[in-house]
C-alpha cells in the first residue's frame, strides 16, 4: 500500500483525505475488489419482474456474478452464477424466466434451488453424486422493493447493517412498500468510485455546481449525521416567496449514504425515492446505476420531470468526479483536507474504507 495503513488513521482523523495513489492504483482496486466487494451488502436492483417460480436476474455483488431465482417454493434465493463443474457463466442473459439452468459448456443442469439435476455422462463416474452437487449460495436479502447481496457467509445480515435507516426513511413519510421502480438510468462516469462516494457526501460544492437543486433544497439548512455503516444528509424544501410549503408528502430531502456504494435518495414533493449504486468497473470508471421509484399516484409527467432534474444534477456531479479523477491522477497533492463543517460524511466513509483495506472491519 502506498502508504502504510498504520501513519494514515491518525491523518484521517485529522482531516486528511485518502491519499491520491489510493483512487489510480490498480493495486489497491484489486484489494478493494477482493475485500470491501466480496463482503458487504451491495444493492441488486429492485424485487419487480421476480414475481414467480423461474422468474431471474443476474446481477454483479463486486467481482462476483450472481443469479437471483424465485424458486418453486415461492423463495428469493441467490447463486454464484457460476457453474461448478469448470467455471463458465451459466446464465448470460440478464433476465427472464426458466425451469432450470443448463449451462452452455458440457450441459450441466441446475434447478431452481441450486441442485445439480443433470450432467451428461455421470452414470458412468463411480463416484458422482448429482445430489452432493448444488451451485455455490450468495447471500440475498431484501429491504422493501430492493435487493441486496452479499458473497460472504460471515457477516452481519442486512437488518443489521442497516440499523436505524429503514426507520429514517420512513420519518421522511414514505411507506417503502408503497412504491415501485419505474425508471432506470445508467451513467459511465470515468473515475474512481470513491470520488463519486466523496462527491456524493456533501454538499459543500451544491452552491457552486447545482442551481437546480439549490432551488429545490434550502442548502444553508443542511444536517449531516453519522452512524456505524451509513451517513445522512438532510435539508428542508428551499420556501420562495408566497410559497408556504412543498407540494406532496414529502417536506424535506433526505439523502443517506449506506456503506459501500449504495444511496437512497428522497425529495421534496410528490412520493418518491431514488436509489444510487456507484458500481466500480475499473480503478478510474464507475457505474452509476439508478433506479427511480414512485408511488403509484404520481403521475408520468412528474416522473418525467423528476427524472430530467436528478439526471441534470447527475451531469454536474459526472464532470465534477471526472475533474478530480484527472487531478489526483496528477499525483501532486498526496492527501486533500476536508471542511468538517460540511465534509465529516467523507471521513467517515474514508475511515471505513480504510478499516477494510487494512484487514480491521468487522
Ligand atoms: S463448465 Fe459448466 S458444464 Fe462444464
Ligand atoms: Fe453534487
Amino acid at each position: 500500500m502506498t502508504t502504510t495503513t498504520s501513519a494514515l488513521a491518525p491523518s484521517l482523523d485529522a482531516g486528511r483525505t485518502l491519499p491520491d495513489s489510493w483512487y489510480t492504483d490498480p493495486p489497491i482496486y484489486a484489494l478493494e475488489q477482493s475485500t470491501i466487494f466480496r463482503a458487504n451488502w451491495q444493492y441488486a436492483g429492485t424485487t419487480a419482474g421476480l414475481d414467480n417460480s423461474g422468474d431471474y436476474v443476474v446481477v454483479d455483488a463486486g467481482p462476483v456474478p450472481v443469479l437471483i431465482v424465485r424458486d418453486n417454493d415461492g423463495q428469493l434465493r441467490g447463486f454464484a452464477n457460476v457453474c461448478v463443474h469448470r467455471g463458465s457463466i451459466i446464465v448470460h442473459d440478464r433476465a427472464g424466466n426458466r425451469k432450470s439452468f443448463q449451462c452452455g459448456y458440457h450441459a450441466w443442469t441446475y434447478g431452481l434451488d441450486g441442485r445439480l439435476l443433470a450432467a451428461p455422462g455421470s452414470k458412468n463416474e463411480p463416484d458422482f453424486n448429482p445430489a452432493d452437487i448444488n451451485l455455490i449460495p450468495v447471500r440475498m436479502e431484501t429491504w422493501g422493493p430492493f435487493l441486496f447481496v452479499n458473497p460472504d457467509q460471515n457477516r452481519p445480515d442486512l437488518h443489521s447493517v442497516l440499523g436505524e435507516l429503514p426507520d429514517l426513511v420512513s420519518a421522511t413519510g414514505i411507506d417503502l412498500s408503497a412504491v415501485r421502480a419505474r425508471v432506470r438510468h445508467t451513467f459511465e462516469i470515468r473515475a474512481n468510485w470513491k470520488i463519486v462516494v466523496d462527491n456524493y457526501l456533501e454538499c459543500y460544492h451544491c452552491p457552486t455546481a447545482h442551481p437546480a437543486f439549490c432551488d429545490v433544497v434550502d442548502v444553508r439548512d443542511y444536517t449531516v449525521r453519522e452512524y456505524d455503516l451509513f451517513s445522512t444528509q438532510t435539508a428542508p424544501a428551499r420556501k420562495h416567496a408566497g410559497e408556504t410549503a412543498p407540494e406532496g408528502i414529502v417536506t424535506s430531502g433526505f439523502y443517506a449514504y449506506l456503506w459501500p456504494n449504495f444511496t437512497i435518495n428522497i425529495y421534496p414533493g410528490p412520493g418518491n425515492v431514488s436509489v444510487n449504486l456507484f458500481r466500480p468497473v475499473a480503478v478510474d470508471r464507475t457505474l452509476a446505476i439508478f433506479d427511480y421509484c414512485f408511488c403509484d399516484d404520481v403521475s408520468d409527467k412528474d416522473i418525467d420531470d423528476f427524472a430530467a432534474f436528478v439526471d441534470q444534477v447527475q451531469s454536474e456531479d459526472t464532470a465534477l468526479c471526472e475533474s478530480v479523477q484527472i487531478g489526483l491522477s496528477a499525483g501532486v497533492i498526496g492527501q486533500g483536507r476536508l471542511m468538517f463543517s460540511q465534509e465529516r460524511a467523507i471521513r467517515h466513509f474514508q475511515h471505513l474504507v480504510h478499516k477494510e483495506l487494512s484487514g480491521s472491519a468487522p
